[in-house]
C-alpha cells in the first residue's frame, strides 16, 4: 500500500535531511532572525524562540512528515488519500488546497527577493573588476526597487534556477542539488563566521544576541517568536509534507525532523554571530534591522572592509544559495500536483507551474514601482501578498494539520508511521499537535488580526 512515490524517493536520511533543512534555512535565517532577536530582547527572544520550535515546530514537522509518508503524493491528494482511506469528511482536503496557494503565493514574492540577492551579488561581482563602488547603498537600494526591468530581470533567473532544479525531478534535480549546495551554504556560512571572529567583535556580537532583556518582552515578542518558527521551518504550507512523500519507509520521523529543526536553529544563530561582529565593527546601528539591514546597512562595511568585496559576493551568494533551496521546496508542491493529473511530464508539470508563479511575482515587482500606490489592506502589493499567504495562510495551514494529525487521522497510521516513539512519546506528540499547537495558533492568529 505504502511502496514508493510516483514522483521518486529519496536516496537516503541524509538526502532528506539536506533536503528538508534546503527548506528550511533561507532568507529567513539569515536576515530576518537576528534581526528579530535583536529586536526583541536578545537571549530572552532566543529561549522563547527555541521554545516555540521544540514544542510546536517540532510537533507540526512530524504531523507533515508522516501525512506526506503515509500518502505519498503532492498535498491535496495526500490528503483525499488520508481522508478516503479513513472515511473522514473530505473537507479535510482544503489543507492540501491552502498549503498549495500559500506556497504559490510565497514562491511569486520569494522569488523576486532572491533576484534581489542574485542582483547585488552581480554588482559586486562587477566591483570586483573595477566597477563603481556603492557608496551611496540607501540610492542603489531604491534604484534598484524603481526599475522595472531590473526587478523582472533578476526575478526571472531567480525563477529560472528553481525550475531547472525541480524539473530535473527528485533525484537527478532535487538530491543532486541540495548535496552540493548545502554543504556549499555551509562552508560560506563558516568562512563569514571567521572573518566575524577576526573583528575580535564576536563577544559583542554575542552579548546582543543572547543576553536575556526580559524588560523587552511583550505579547508581540511571543508573536514574532511562533510567526518565525513557523516561516524557518518552513511549515503550515505542505512543503514539508511533500518532501515527507518521498521518504523511505525505514527512516526514523521524530529523529530526522529533530535534525532539520537544529540545523535551522543553529545556521540562524550563527548567521546572527557572523553578521553582527560586522556591523558593530563597522559602528552601524543594527536597530534599522528587516532587510534594510542586508541591502543598505552592510554594504557601507562592505567598502570599508579588508576583503570587503569577496566578502561581500560570498555573502549575497549565501543569501541566494539559502533561497534557492528553499524556492525549491515551493515549487516542488505544485508541480507534483500536476504532474498527478497524468497529463503533463514532470517538466512540463514544473515549467507550468513556474511560469503562473513567475507572472503572479511580476506583481511584486510592479508593486515596488509601476504600482506603487496600489494600496490592499493598507499595504503595498508585495506585503499584501506577504501578509496574506505568510500571516494568514500558514498559520491556518499549521493549525489544522496539527489538528487532522492528532485528532480525526486514524490512531493506527499515526501510530505505524511513529513505530520509534513509546507510548509516553507517542502521547506527548499527540498532545503538543492537539492541544499546545492549536492553542498558540489561536492566540497568535486572534493577537495579529486585532492588533
Ligand atoms: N523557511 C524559509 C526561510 O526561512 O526563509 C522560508 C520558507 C520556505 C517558508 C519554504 C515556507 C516554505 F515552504
Amino acid at each position: 500500500m505504502q511502496g514508493e512515490s510516483v514522483h521518486g524517493m529519496w536516496s537516503s536520511r541524509l538526502a532528506f535531511i539536506l533536503a528538508a533543512s534546503g527548506s528550511a534555512v533561507g532568507l529567513g535565517n539569515i536576515w530576518r532572525f537576528p534581526y528579530l532577536a535583536s529586536d526583541n530582547g536578545g537571549g530572552a527572544f532566543v529561549l522563547i524562540y527555541l521554545g516555540c520550535i521544540a514544542l510546536v515546530g517540532l510537533p507540526i514537522m512530524a504531523a507533515e512528515i508522516l501525512m506526506g509518508r503515509h500518502g505519498r503524493m503532492s498535498p491535496v491528494n495526500t490528503l483525499r488519500k488520508l481522508t478516503s482511506e479513513g472515511g473522514h469528511s473530505k473537507g479535510w482536503v482544503v489543507i492540501g488546497w491552502i498549503g498549495m496557494a500559500a506556497a504559490v503565493m510565497i514562491l511569486s514574492f520569494y522569488s523576486v527577493v532572491g533576484g534581489w540577492t542574485l542582483h547585488y551579488a552581480w554588482l559586486y561581482v562587477e566591483q570586483l573588476f573595477g566597477g563603481a563602488p556603492i557608496t551611496d547603498p540607501d540610492a542603489t537600494f531604491t534604484a534598484m526597487l524603481g526599475s522595472p526591468g531590473t526587478l523582472v530581470f533578476w526575478h526571472t533567473v531567480f525563477m529560472l534556477l528553481t525550475v531547472g532544479v525541480v524539473a530535473m525531478g527528485v533525484e537527478k534535480g532535487l538530491e543532486r542539488a541540495v548535496k552540493f549546495l548545502m554543504p556549499l551554504l555551509f562552508l560560506i556560512l563558516l568562512g563569514l563566521f571567521a572573518y566575524g571572529l577576526s573583528t575580535g567583535k564576536v563577544g559583542q556580537a554575542f552579548e546582543f544576541l543572547f543576553t536575556p532583556d526580559f524588560s523587552k518582552v511583550h505579547g508581540s515578542t511571543w508573536l514574532a517568536a511562533l510567526g518565525q518558527a513557523f516561516f524557518s521551518l518552513s511549515l503550515g504550507m505542505c512543503g514539508i509534507m511533500t518532501y515527507g512523500a518521498y521518504l523511505p519507509r525505514d527512516i526514523s520521523i521524530p529523529r530526522v525532523a529533530a535534525t532539520v529543526a537544529l540545523t535551522d536553529t543553529s545556521v540562524a544563530l550563527l548567521a546572527g554571530l557572523a553578521i553582527f561582529p560586522v556591523v558593530f565593527a563597522f559602528g552601524i546601528d543594527p536597530a534599522g534591522g528587516g532587510p534594510g539591514l542586508i541591502f543598505t546597512s552592510l554594504p557601507l562595511a562592505f567598502n570599508d572592509m579588508a576583503f570587503g568585496i569577496p566578502y561581500a559576493i560570498a555573502f549575497f551568494v549565501l543569501l541566494a544559495v539559502a533561497a534557492w533551496t528553499s524556492s525549491i521546496s515551493l515549487l516542488e508542491p505544485p508541480t507534483a500536483f500536476i504532474v498527478e493529473k497524468g497529463r503533463f511530464s514532470r517538466k512540463s508539470a514544473a515549467l507550468l507551474a513556474a511560469a503562473v508563479i513567475w507572472a503572479l511575482g511580476l506583481v511584486t515587482a510592479l508593486g515596488f514601482n509601476v504600482w506603487a500606490s496600489v494600496r490592499i489592506f493598507g499595504r503595498d502589493l508585495q506585503g499584501a501578498v506577504e501578509f496574506i499567504a505568510s500571516d494568514l495562510m500558514l498559520p491556518v495551514g499549521g493549525l489544522l494539520i496539527a489538528v487532522f494529525a492528532a485528532w480525526v487521522l486514524r490512531k493506527d497510521i499515526s501510530r505505524g508511521e511513529l513505530p520509534d516513539l513509546g507510548n509516553g512519546g507517542y502521547t506527548a506528540w499527540k498532545v503538543l499537535c492537539g492541544i499546545l499547537a492549536p492553542g498558540m495558533v489561536l492566540l497568535i492568529l486572534y493577537m495579529k488580526l486585532a492588533g
